[in-house]
């Protein structure tokens, strides 16, 4: 019997021990790691059964606005819920939050999220999803934004990245007039609300594909069946249709109702604290020191994958409109990016020696494609600096865990997980346990180059600091 089957009913028959309510999940995680320490070898499971009371889908405010390659929230939930790996009211730390999956659940579990990223943009959506806003006050709010854009005749231009390819003029002045009237709320929590849900309408109106993360111009082609062409053309005589008062407000009142289901389960909630900008140095929370040593209970975290998501191209169109990265800035923001897709202009000082059998990996990598070893070679050595960071902040005997993908490169598998797990390892701090989960969530998970894999399973590495 596969094994998440064996623990469900196990489950069903066993009254499980609550910690505020919810299920303790220790018990569970207690099984997974005895049935690790048997073999040593990675341990499958499905979260979503695993933790199925956990709901699928729109659930508290995960989906308030779009981000590639989301953290499924069973997995965060499962070790937030465990009294094993929770020390009361602790920091919870994500080095590269994202969309705040594990910050927002975090919150949730009354622990303090900490959470850092290097994409602006992937800071505000954590802040707002995190925030226990008054929902009153937001639809006040609402509604003084929407008759202040009746009102409005002009507002500044605003730079887009190949904004001919993605809006009509008339359409480009009514979308900045808007912002100019969510940017005159006053209170700066709730102007990052809606800037956040004018962001979700400004991808909407734009002719970007909705299915693809990264902006691509939707367009009818040959090869596509008449069916499909014929929905792109309907979209896109919806986008140059759509009243964009409407679409604001439409938006606005879903993430209005998001806010409330998460108020619902919990209204004192904490919002995320930001502590930089970059996993690989991280800083006290509105400091100019680093972030104390040995201060962090619990680090949980997914970080970027080797030449695989485009975490600042997916988010181009809100950088630029909210001002976050001009046009010209977005190259200059990916450099700071892990897993970016090209090499470093200047030879980083920051590149550090690698184990051997990833060096043989990289000669391999170069033999089919010199450029491509060097950016997998800067992945490697980026991902073991954040990682030798984590472990400087990790309390001892406090928890780090990290969910990562494999994939290829050239048809050469890269095992991140052997290489993190190797790297801890010689870093002093051991495996507590390793559990394999089949991707089948991850937001946007594409093909996206000729030489990377797509990734179809996730590791799920405990490392516990000594
Ligand atoms: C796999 S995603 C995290 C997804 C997140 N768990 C969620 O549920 O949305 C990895 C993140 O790492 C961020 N990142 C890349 N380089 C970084 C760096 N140097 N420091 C901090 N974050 C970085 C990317 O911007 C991206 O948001």
């Amino acid at each position: 019997m596969p094994y998440s089957r064996a623990v469900n009913k196990e489950k069903e028959e066993f009254q499980a021990p609550q910690i505020d309510g919810l299920v303790d999940t220790s018990f569970l995680a207690e099984e997974l790691r005895r049935e690790y320490r048997k073999s040593h070898e990675p341990v499958e499971v499905e979260f979503r059964k695993l933790v199925n009371w956990v709901r699928l889908g729109d659930q508290l405010t995960h989906q308030i606005h779009q981000y590639p390659a989301k953290l499924l929230p069973h997995i965060a939930h499962f070790f937030l819920h465990a009294s094993t790996f929770r020390s009361e009211g602790g920091v919870v730390l994500d080095p590269f939050c994202g969309s705040g999956t594990v910050a927002l659940e975090s919150s949730i579990a009354n622990r303090q999220a900490y959470v850092s990223d290097a994409n602006p943009m992937a800071l505000l959506i954590t802040k707002v999803k995190t925030t226990p806003y008054d929902a009153d006050q937001l639809v006040l709010e609402a509604v003084a934004i929407v008759k202040r854009a009746k009102r409005y005749r002009l507002a500044p231009s605003i730079g887009i990245v190949n904004a001919d390819l993605w809006y009509s003029n008339p359409r480009k002045q009514q979308l900045e007039i808007l912002l100019r009237a969510v940017r005159d709320v006053e209170d700066k929590s709730a102007q990052d609300f809606f800037l956040i849900c004018f962001s979700t309408v400004a991808r909407r109106l734009s002719a970007a594909d909705p299915s693809i993360s990264v902006p691509v111009r939707l367009k009818t082609k040959e090869s596509f069946s008449q069916a499909i062409n014929l929905k792109i053309v309907a979209h896109l005589k919806w986008i140059s249709d759509a009243d964009y008062l409407e679409e604001f407000s439409n938006v606005t009142l879903a993430n209005i109702d998001r806010v409330l289901r998460a108020n619902a389960v919990n209204p004192n909630r904490k919002s995320a604290t930001v502590v930089g900008e970059d996993a690989r140095l991280l800083m006290e929370p509105k400091g100019s020191e680093r972030l104390k040593s040995a201060s962090i209970p619990m680090v949980l975290t997914s970080p970027p994958y080797g030449s695989a998501q485009k975490y600042v191209r997916s988010t181009s169109l809100a950088l630029n409109w909210l001002g976050l990265a001009g046009p010209q800035e977005l190259s200059e923001l990916e450099a700071k990016s892990i897993g970016r897709e090209h090499v470093a202009q200047k030879r980083n000082a920051l590149l550090c020696s690698l184990p051997a059998n990833y060096e043989s990996f990289l000669s391999q990598v170069k033999k089919v494609n010199p450029r491509r070893e060097k950016i997998s070679r800067q992945y490697l050595s980026d991902l073991s600096v954040a990682m030798s960071e984590m472990i400087r902040v990790a309390k001892s005997g406090g928890h780090i865990i990290l969910i990562v993908g494999n994939n290829e490169v050239c048809g050469i598998p890269l095992t991140t997980d052997q290489f993190i797990t190797d790297n801890m390892r010689s870093a002093g701090v051991d495996i507590d346990m390793h559990l394999i989960d089949k991707i089948k969530s991850r937001g946007l998970m594409t093909k996206r180059n000729t030489t990377a894999s797509v990734i179809s399973r996730e590791s799920i590495l405990v490392f516990k600091k000594r």
